[in-house]
C-alpha cells in the first residue's frame, strides 16, 4: 500500500474492534482499484464516541463504519441521516463531505444483495421465519419487507422485542404481515406454515457447540437458510447442508454491506470478488 499526502482516510469505530475483518477486505478493494484510500481499525470507548465523531471533521477523514456498540448512539452527533437510518434508528456508515457528516445504514441492502447474488435466491412473496428482534433483525426484516416478501414470522427470546419490531414495521413500512412466534413454541407446527427462508439474526451459534434450537423436522421443506454469524460454520448451516438446502453464512453479508459503504465513500463499485479473496473465501458459494 502506497500512502501519500493525498490518501483519504476511512476506518471502523468499534469497541472492541480488534476482531474486525473490515480493514482486510476494504483495503484489498482500494488496492485492486488503485484508489488513494486507506481503511483503519479505530478503538473508541462509548464515553469517547462524541469526541471521536467530531474528530472525523477535525482530521478530515472521508468516512467511517460504526460497529458494536455505536450504531444507535452515533445518530445524535450527525448533521444528516439517511431515510433508512432514520427509519431503523441506526447507522453503520458516516460519509464526510466538506465537514458535513451524513449517516447511513448498509446492513439491509448488504443482506439482500448477498441473498440475491451469492444465494441466487428470489424472495418475492415468500414466507420468512426470522430468529431475533435486535438491531440486525430491524435492518434485515425491514429490507426483506421492502423487497417484497409475503409473510414475516418473528421469533425472539424476549417477546416484547418481537412485538416492538412488528409495530415498527407496521408503522414505518405500512406492512401488516408480521406474525409473532412465542420463543417457547419455536418448533410448534402452528407457527411453521412452510416458510421458504429461515434467517438467524441473533448471535446464537457464535460459540462452539451450541444446541440447535430449531428441530430437524422443521428444516425439511426450507428452500434457503441464512445465518448472519460469520466466525464459524454454525449448527444451523450444518443442518441445512445435511438436507442439501442452499445456505449462506454471514461473511457474504459482511462483504456486501462493506461494499455499499465503499461505494458511498469512493463513488465506485467495490470489487466484490477481490474482497472475498482477501478473506480466503471462495468466490461462488461459501458459508
Ligand atoms: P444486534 O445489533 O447484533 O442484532 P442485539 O440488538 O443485541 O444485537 O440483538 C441480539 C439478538 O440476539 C437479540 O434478538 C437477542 O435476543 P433477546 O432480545 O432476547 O436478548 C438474541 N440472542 C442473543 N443471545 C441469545 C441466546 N443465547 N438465545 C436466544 N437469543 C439470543
Amino acid at each position: 500500500m502506497n500512502i501519500t499526502g493525498t490518501t483519504q482516510i476511512t476506518g471502523v469505530m468499534g469497541y472492541p474492534v480488534k476482531h474486525s475483518l473490515s480493514p482486510i477486505f476494504q483495503n484489498a478493494g482500494y488496492e485492486k482499484l488503485g484508489l488513494q484510500y486507506v481503511y483503519i481499525p479505530i478503538k473508541v470507548a462509548p464515553e469517547n464516541l462524541e469526541a471521536a465523531i467530531k474528530s472525523i471533521r477535525a482530521l478530515n477523514f472521508r468516512g467511517v463504519n460504526l460497529t458494536i456498540p455505536h450504531k444507535k448512539q452515533v445518530l445524535q452527533y450527525l448533521d444528516e441521516i439517511s431515510e433508512e437510518s432514520q427509519i431503523l434508528g441506526v447507522a453503520n456508515t458516516i460519509i464526510n463531505t466538506n465537514g458535513k457528516l451524513k449517516g447511513d445504514i448498509t446492513d439491509g441492502s448488504g443482506f439482500i444483495n448477498s441473498l440475491k447474488i451469492d444465494g441466487n435466491f428470489n424472495i418475492k412473496n415468500i414466507k420468512v421465519f426470522m430468529l431475533g428482534a435486535g438491531g440486525s433483525a430491524y435492518a434485515i426484516g425491514g429490507a426483506l419487507v421492502k423487497n417484497g416478501i409475503g409473510e414475516l414470522w418473528v421469533c425472539n427470546r424476549t417477546e416484547e422485542k418481537s412485538i416492538l419490531l412488528k409495530k415498527h414495521i407496521s408503522e414505518k413500512l405500512g406492512y401488516k404481515n408480521v406474525y409473532i412466534v412465542p420463543f417457547e413454541k419455536i418448533n410448534s407446527k402452528e407457527f411453521w406454515h412452510d416458510p421458504q427462508l429461515l434467517v438467524n439474526t441473533t448471535s446464537i451459534g457464535m460459540n462452539q457447540q451450541e444446541n440447535l434450537i430449531i428441530k430437524e423436522e422443521n428444516f425439511i421443506n426450507l428452500k434457503f437458510v441464512y445465518d448472519i454469524v460469520y466466525n464459524r460454520k454454525t449448527e444451523l448451516l450444518l443442518m441445512a447442508e445435511k438436507y442439501q438446502i442452499p445456505c449462506l453464512g454471514g461473511l457474504s453479508m459482511l462483504v456486501y454491506q462493506g461494499a455499499a459503504s465503499f461505494k458511498l465513500w469512493t463513488g465506485k463499485e467495490a470489487p466484490i470478488e477481490e474482497m472475498k479473496k482477501s478473506l480466503n473465501i471462495p468466490s461462488s458459494k461459501y458459508t
